[in-house]
C-alpha cells in the first residue's frame, strides 16, 4: 500500500497557481473528512482534507460510508465564495463528470456511469459517491463542501460484510493504485469545473453528463422527504433537473430526491 503523502499529492498538481491556493491537510485517521472541513474558519484558499481511514463516514440520506484505513479515497474540498443561492445541486452534478474524467485518465472508462446526481457506477455496482454539503451565511457568504469517496483498493470480491453491490478499481482492474496521484487529479479537475460553473453555468456540461446517463429510459421512483413518484427517466435538463415522464405522459423535473429502480430494492 502507498500511503497519503501531503507531498507527493501537491507534486503531481501541475497548475502551479492552484497549488499555492491550496491548505492541505492529511489525517491518518479523522471522523469525517466533511465534518472536519466544516469546523474550520473560513479561507480565501480552497481547503482539502483527505484521510487513511473516517471512522464516522457519512454517505447521503443519512446513511454511512465504508472507510476502512488505506484502502480507498476520502477526499473534500471547501470553497468560501461569495454568492448568493448557489445551484449546489449542480456542482454536485458535475462533481461527478470530474470522477468520471479522472477515471478515465487513469484508464478505467469502460461500463463507467452516472447515477443521476452523482453517484459513480461500474455496470450495476457503486463505485464512488459525493456529498454536499452548504452554509449559507451573512452577507451572501456561501460555504461550499465536497465530499468525495471513491473505492479504489477495497477488495469487495467474496466479501462477507457487504451485499455485493459495491465495485473499487481494484475489482475492476486487478491492479493497485497510487491514491495521492488521483487526489491530486481530482482537486485540479474538480477546481476547473467549479469556476467553469461559477463563470459559465450548468448547460455546458449538459451534453457530458447525459453520455454517462445509468437511469436513462429506466422506470425509477424517486423519493423526497414527503413523497415518491414514479415515472421513466428521461435524462436531465439544462439546469441539471432530472426528467421524469410520469404515467399521466407529463414531463417533470426533479432538482433532488433518492432514486431507486422499480422493483430493485437495491438502495446505495
Ligand atoms: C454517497 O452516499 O454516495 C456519498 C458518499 C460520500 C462519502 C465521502 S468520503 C469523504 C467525505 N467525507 C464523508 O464523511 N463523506 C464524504
Amino acid at each position: 500500500m502507498i500511503s497519503l503523502n501531503a507531498e507527493h499529492i501537491l507534486n503531481n498538481i501541475d497548475d502551479d497557481n492552484l497549488k499555492h491556493k491550496i491548505n492541505l491537510n492529511v489525517f491518518q485517521e479523522i471522523d469525517s473528512t466533511n465534518s472536519f472541513l466544516k469546523k474550520i474558519d473560513a479561507s480565501n484558499n480552497l481547503s482539502i482534507c483527505c484521510a487513511e481511514q473516517q471512522t464516522k463516514g457519512r454517505g447521503r440520506h443519512g446513511r454511512d460510508w465504508y472507510s476502512p484505513y488505506g484502502e480507498n479515497i476520502y477526499l473534500s474540498l471547501r470553497w468560501d465564495i461569495h454568492r448568493k443561492n448557489n445551484n449546489i445541486e449542480q456542482l454536485s452534478i458535475i462533481a461527478g463528470l470530474s470522477i468520471i474524467e479522472v477515471l478515465k485518465e487513469i484508464g478505467i472508462s469502460k461500463d463507467i456511469t452516472i447515477k443521476w446526481p452523482n453517484d459513480i457506477y461500474y455496470q450495476n455496482k457503486k463505485l464512488a459517491g459525493i456529498l454536499i454539503e452548504a452554509v449559507h451565511g451573512l452577507n451572501n457568504f456561501l460555504t461550499i463542501i465536497v465530499g468525495v469517496g471513491i473505492n479504489i483498493n477495497s477488495n469487495f470480491e467474496n466479501s462477507q460484510n457487504l451485499e455485493n453491490n459495491w465495485a473499487s478499481l481494484l475489482n475492476i482492474s486487478k491492479r493497485s493504485f497510487d491514491r495521492n496521484i488521483i487526489i491530486a487529479k481530482l482537486i485540479s479537475n474538480i477546481q476547473t469545473k467549479f469556476m467553469l460553473l461559477l463563470n459559465k453555468g450548468f448547460e455546458i456540461f449538459a451534453d457530458t453528463w447525459r453520455d454517462y446517463d445509468y437511469l436513462y429510459n429506466k422506470n425509477i421512483t424517486i423519493t423526497n422527504v414527503t413523497s415518491s413518484i414514479d415515472g421513466i427517466s428521461k435524462g436531465i435538463n439544462l439546469c441539471g433537473e432530472l426528467q421524469l415522464l410520469t404515467s399521466n405522459n407529463q414531463t417533470i423535473s426533479l432538482k433532488s430526491g433518492e432514486v431507486t429502480l422499480s422493483g430493485l430494492t437495491n438502495k446505495l
